[in-house]
Parts: C-alpha cells; structure tokens; sequence
C-alpha cells in the first residue's frame, strides 16, 4: 500500500525504534531470571528508542517541535508541528517480557492531531491514521466495532497501582460499569488500548491521568475507524485533563454517562 510523505517517515522512525526493541525484548528475557533484574536495562531500552525515534523524525523534518515521554520537550523553529511520542508504552508489559508493548508516534499541526501511529514491534501490528484519510491495520482498513448494548461489550481500562492513580475513584468506577458489561481487560499499553478500539478488538476504553503520548496517535485511530473519543465530561479536553474515553457512538455513550457521577 501507498502511504503518504508524513506516514512514510513515522513508519521508518517506529520501525528502527521497534528493531532495536525486539532485540531488547530478547535480553529482557534472559535477564528475567537473574537476581539484578531487567529494571534498569529497561529504561535505558526505551530512552534509546526515543533518541532513534526522534534523530529519524528530525532528518526528515527539521524544524518540527518534539514531546517525548522520556526527553521532554524539544522546542522546532516550525511552531506550528510537533511530534508526540511514547517510545515505548506499556514498560511494565515490556520488563516482564510480556509482548504487549508499542510504539507511538502522533504529529499535532496547529493544536490538531494529524497523523497517528502506533506499532508493536513483538507481533508486527502496525496501526496507522491520518486526519480524513482512514485508520488501518497492517493496510486493512479499520472500522470500530458495531455493537450496542454494554451487555455485549468488552471494555479495556487502566488501573491504579503502586505509587499512582486513586483506587477510590478505581473502585467506583469498576463498581458502576463491571457489572454491566460482557467484559473487563486491563492489558497495560494505553496506545494499544485505543487502537483495538480503532480495530474493533474491544467495545470501548477509559483511563485517567495519561499523558498526551499515551492518547494522542490513538484519539485519531479511533476517530479515522468511526469511534468517537472525549475527556470524562464528554468533552474535547483529553490531553489538557489526562482522562479519555473512546469507543462507538452508542459505548462510549454509555460509559460517559456510568462514569460522569463519579467527576473528573
Ligand atoms: C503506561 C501504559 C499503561 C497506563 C499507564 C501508562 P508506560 O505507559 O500506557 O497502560 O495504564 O498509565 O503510564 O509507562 O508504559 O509508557
Ligand atoms: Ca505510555
Ligand atoms: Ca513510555
């Protein structure tokens, strides 16, 4: 399949960024067992990835501003462009070898999201989307998934853990959709969570407190697949407040309105 200029250069910047992951992932996996542990291997792993990500993006388009999860901001002499980039999402998945990871990469062009992709390296699924042209997995075109009812949904989320988020607010939620729901699934990579949204793997997806890197290429799967994303009062505000809901007309419907009572 044809991409576009733009697509053609996130596609080699992920790539060469997922390359040196696989190869990672790999020593991962011998380090899993001795007592040193993979921990600090892995944030050494995903700060290279970064720096591949970004050296490729900047040869192609100079000038252009970069967010990164892992070297923050880097200022373009072009205000109107920035890169948006998680190198590695779903660390935890990562470190415990758990092929569940990705790479994302968003382009932001005058406050809007333009482009998105998000690529896990382990299995070779590469999401792409640009604004008005279409959502797709490895060139099949995506659509979000068709159904209605929450009864019948399997619905993806983020959970507090050690040191983040609030289990209250958790506990709260979970207690007003679980119950309803075919299905709940916390899988660890908030990128991927929303482009199985975008894919139609699952009905819809909530989390609080993620970081502009963690939504951004996946706000535009979903919206390029027919889904529909929103902050938590069903609102635009996703990458100022850190707290998204995406799914199809009807669920994400449905979960804006289980988790409004429990605000933003
Ligand atoms: C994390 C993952 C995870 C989500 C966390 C994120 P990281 O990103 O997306 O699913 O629950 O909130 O921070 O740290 O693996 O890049
Ligand atoms: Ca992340
Ligand atoms: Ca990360």
């Amino acid at each position: 399949m044809l991409h576009s200029a733009l697509l053609n250069v996130m596609i080699k910047a992920a790539r060469r960024a997922g390359r040196g992951l696989k190869r990672d992932l790999g020593e991962v996996e011998n380090l899993q067992v001795s007592l040193k542990g993979p921990a600090n291997f892995v944030t050494i792993a995903d700060k290279r990835a970064e720096e591949a990500i970004y050296s490729e993006l900047a040869k192609a388009r100079p000038g252009y501003g970069f967010i990164g999860e892992e070297g923050g901001t880097r200022e373009g002499t072009d205000k109107s462009n920035v890169w948006i980039v998680d190198p590695l999402d779903g660390t935890t998945n990562f470190l415990h070898g758990m092929p569940h990871f990705a790479v994302s990469i968003a382009l932001q062009r005058e406050g809007a999201i333009v482009a998105g992709l998000v690529y896990n390296p382990a299995n070779d699924d590469l999401f792409l989307a640009e604004k008005g042209k279409g959502a797709f997995l490895n060139d099949q075109r995506l659509r979000v998934a068709g159904r209605k009812k929450l009864n019948e949904a399997v619905i993806a989320c983020g959970l507090p853990h050690l040191g983040r988020g609030s289990f209250e607010v958790a506990t709260q939620e979970m207690a007003a959709l679980q119950p309803k729901v075919a299905g709940l699934r916390r899988f660890g990579a908030a990128t991927l969570d929303l482009a199985w949204v975008a894919a139609g793997r699952f009905d819809g997806f909530w989390e609080r407190n993620l970081g502009a890197w963690d939504m951004a290429a996946g706000m535009i799967l979903v919206r390029e697949a027919g889904g529909f994303v929103s902050d938590f009062a069903g609102g635009d505000d996703m990458l100022g407040t850190g707290n998204i809901i995406a799914g199809n007309d009807y669920i994400h419907r449905e979960i804006v309105a289980a988790l409004k009572p429990i605000g933003n």
